[in-house]
């Protein structure tokens, strides 16, 4: 059927969709459903900023750091102690773990499709883009407790490290810049796996089941949660106050005090993978999704600052069944790892 799509161009396509399911419940109508295809069709390639561009070598030598604690102070912390692979690239706690073993503040993020963020990172936008991010958690004395000046000093006496600079940048200078770029490249392979949503939104109508097609109606009609997780990657990059009660934690404001709308603000997260990374939220204070789904039902607290798209719902109980049947369907299957390690090396594609 796919191949038959490919052939006959978008408008047979619609037909066909007709003809599979007609008229029914949770399926809309052509023209919404060919809009859809649009909006949420995965990307022909991966997005690289100009000032740091892909190479495979690079890439390589960004992974061989993600996973090596040789940039923790006592080598026993890497990237990849709280951005696990097989946890969809968080770490499964509901806040991380200090180097003395209490909590932070915030929960690990996943790093799933960091590639299409291409607005400030972290749950409040303290980071201004990709490549500044690593330097934080590498010389925060609570993470990874090294200097970055030792950092780089480590990585200069090692000579396979030496020799991986040289290859990624074409002289074996080793600088903290350098260390954050091949981190981005590499973190920029991290990209989501193909979904049963996938392959439902390119044809394939036995893809999901009946309930998560009426799930992802609500998701884009009366939930309205695709005003904020839009697109491919289920967000819109930017910050809202949702509800949720958050302790002490203002979010956004933080940086930009004068901002009511930004007061408990935070980052979208991308909804995929998302059965695979619970606790949820920027402070993992919801055990799962059904309580996510509660939260947004009720409208979560009315304050100043809450996003004007979030409101009580009144969904019924086989609504919220519906728009959890939708959410299964952005798991991917397969290990991540290997996922990331096939990308061919000259035209990255996801
Ligand atoms: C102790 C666990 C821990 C370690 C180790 C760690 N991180 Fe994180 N990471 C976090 C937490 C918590 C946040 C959220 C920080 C914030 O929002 O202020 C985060 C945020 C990020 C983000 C922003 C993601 C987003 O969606 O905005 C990136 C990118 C990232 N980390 C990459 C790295 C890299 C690269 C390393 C290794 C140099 C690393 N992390 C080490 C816990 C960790
Ligand atoms: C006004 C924008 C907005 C709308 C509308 C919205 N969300 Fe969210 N969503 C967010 C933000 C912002 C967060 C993160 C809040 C936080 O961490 O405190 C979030 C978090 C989540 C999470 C947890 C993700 C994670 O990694 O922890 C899920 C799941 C989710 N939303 C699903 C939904 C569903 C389902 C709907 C519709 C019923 C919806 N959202 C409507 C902005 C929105």
């Amino acid at each position: 059927m796919l191949f038959l799509m490919r052939k006959i161009g978008a408008a047979t396509t619609a037909l066909i969709l007709t003809i599979a399911a007609p008229g029914s419940a949770g399926t809309a109508p052509d023209s919404r459903r060919a809009a859809w295809q649009d909006l949420y069709r995965t990307p022909d390639a991966i997005p690289f900023p100009e000032t740091n561009p892909y190479s495979a070598p690079k890439a390589d030598l960004g992974r061989r750091l993600f996973f090596d604690p040789i940039l923790s102070g006592n080598r026993d912390r890497a990237c990849a102690t709280c951005h696990l692979p097989g946890l969809a690239w968080a770490d499964g706690r509901a806040r991380a773990a200090t180097l003395a073993g209490s909590d932070m503040d915030l929960r690990t993020p996943t790093l799933i499709n960091v590639a299409w963020q291409d607005g400030p990172m972290g749950w409040d936008g303290k980071f201004r883009d990709l490549e500044t991010v690593a330097r934080t958690p590498i010389a925060a004395s609570g993470n990874m407790n090294l200097k970055l000046v030792d950092a780089v000093a480590r990585l200069k006496a090692d000579t396979s490290y030496r020799d991986g600079f040289a290859s990624a940048f074409g002289d074996p200078m080793i600088s903290a810049e350098r260390l954050d770029q091949a981190l981005a490249t590499f973190e920029r392979l991290i990209v989501a796996r193909r979904a049963p949503f996938d392959r439902w939104i390119a044809g394939d109508e036995g893809a999901i089941s009946r309930a998560a097609m009426i799930g992802f109606d609500l998701f884009n009609g009366k939930a309205g949660c695709a005003q904020c997780h839009s697109g491919w990657s289920f967000t819109d990059n930017s910050f809202h106050d949702i509800g949720t009660a958050t302790g002490g934690d203002i979010g956004r404001a933080r940086l930009m005090p004068k901002s009511v709308a930004l007061r408990y603000a935070f980052k979208t997260p991308t909804l995929r993978d998302i059965d695979l990374r619970a606790p949820y939220m920027h402070d993992g204070s919801l055990p799962d999704l059904a309580a996510v789904i509660d939260l947004y039902d009720k409208g979560g607290i009315d304050r100043p600052s809450r996003a004007r798209e979030i409101k009580p719902l009144s969904l019924s109980a086989e609504e919220k069944t519906d728009l959890l049947a939708f959410l299964a369907t952005l798991t991917g299957a397969g290990d991540q790892e290997v996922a990331t390690a096939t990308f061919p090396a000259d035209a990255p594609k996801p």
